[in-house]
């Protein structure tokens, strides 16, 4: 039985991942501290897979506990690795906590895979890397734009970091860039926790829906956009958490030949605002309040993904369309109501 180590297994993403691989006989070892997420997502796990993994509360970034927790584990077969501050707005309030979090966990972990090359590594990163593409859509040869935001800049740097590392050390690894991942696992035993306001706009859209919030405020009406509202590639998170599956065996197979492969991992399909809303009213069929705001700085126009590299890389697809993802959604936020 392979050994992998999660990291943010108590996330979003990496709850789903777990679930994937628990299904398939892999050993899973959690790591979370609960800096974005709550201890009880371990129970939804376990209720989904009929197992209850190890979880470590630690800090990774602690260089000491990091390597405590990793002599520990000296068979791991791969790690995969979540756990970063993510919110792009708090990166510019608070840049120094996010680069000392995400540098600091990723390069105590990278000691490990530099000494074990035989674990694999896999890394979160996001579309976020290129900025505005100059074209759609997006290739992961596309040209890496400079950051946004010290959020972008922690995938943009985090990736250096991973090429340097394998080149020295001889390690193998992967980068996931995600476009939007949005839902819920279609049991409604765990799906995306935002603490506070949500930023992002699914789980606003559920929350206003459930009347936790007031309208939702679409920023910007006036983009060169079909509608005049800015497109993403909202993909579903069972879809992504599959897609860390297919990159470990590409890893564990000894698969390609560079010793860093970048995968994006999006549905290919771009849908504005406007559409995502259409989309959840008539998943649920409600609904649903919204009302036009200024534009949000930072936002780039439109972003959706080429998904051949993943396609042939991989073996990978995405397959759940956008209702299925609004109506995972939607689902789990009334089990949450019910919690
Ligand atoms: C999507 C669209 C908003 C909220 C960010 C990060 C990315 C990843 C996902 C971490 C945009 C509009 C949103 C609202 C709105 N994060 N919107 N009203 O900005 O594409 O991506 O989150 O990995 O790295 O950059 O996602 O959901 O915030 O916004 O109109 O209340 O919805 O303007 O056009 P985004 P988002």
């Amino acid at each position: 039985m392979k050994s992998v180590l999660v990291t943010g297994g108590l996330g979003f993403i990496g709850s789903h991942t777990v679930v994937e691989l628990l299904a398939r006989g892999y050993r899973v070892v959690i790591v979370d501290n609960l800096a974005n997420t709550r201890a009880e997502v371990l129970d939804g796990i376990a209720s989904i897979s009929g197992q209850r993994p190890t979880w470590a509360n630690i800090d990774l970034a602690d260089p000491v506990a990091c390597r405590a927790l990793l002599a520990g584990l000296p068979e791991l077969a791969g790690i995969i690795h979540f756990a970063a501050h993510k919110a792009v707005g708090e990166s510019v309030q608070k840049p120094l906590a996010y680069y000392r979090n995400n540098f600091g966990s990723l390069v105590n972990l990278l000691d490990y895979t530099a000494e074990r090359p035989q674990c694999r590594f896999i890394f979160s990163s996001s579309c976020t890397v290129y900025g505005q593409a100059d074209s759609l859509p997006i290739r992961e040869d596309a040209p890496v734009k400079p950051a946004e935001s010290p959020y972008g800049n922690t995938k943009q740097v985090g990736e250096e970091i991973l090429r340097d590392g394998a080149r020295a050390h001889g390690f193998r690894a992967i980068a996931l860039r995600y476009f939007n991942p949005i839902g819920a696992h279609p049991t409604a035993r765990i799906g995306e926790l935002p603490l506070g306001v949500p930023q992002n706009l699914v789980p606003f859209i559920t929350q206003s829906a459930a009347g936790l919030r007031g309208a939702l405020k679409v920023f910007g009406n006036d983009y060169p956009t079909r509608d005049g509202t800015c497109i993403r590639d909202y993909i579903h998170v069972v879809d992504v958490a599959l897609a860390h599956i297919y990159a470990l065996e590409r890893l564990l197979a000894g698969k390609g030949s560079d010793p860093v492969e970048v995968f994006n991992l999006g549905t290919g399909t771009g849908s504005t605002v406007l559409e995502v809303i259409a989309a959840f009213e008539r998943a649920t069929g409600r609904k649903l309040q919204y009302e036009f705001a200024p534009r949000r700085a930072g936002d780039v126009v439109a972003a959706y993904a080429d998904t051949g590299k993943a396609a042939a890389g991989l073996g990978w697809r995405a397959e759940l369309p956008l209702e299925r993802s609004m109506a995972d959604a939607w689902r789990w936020q009334q089990a949450l109501a019910g919690k």
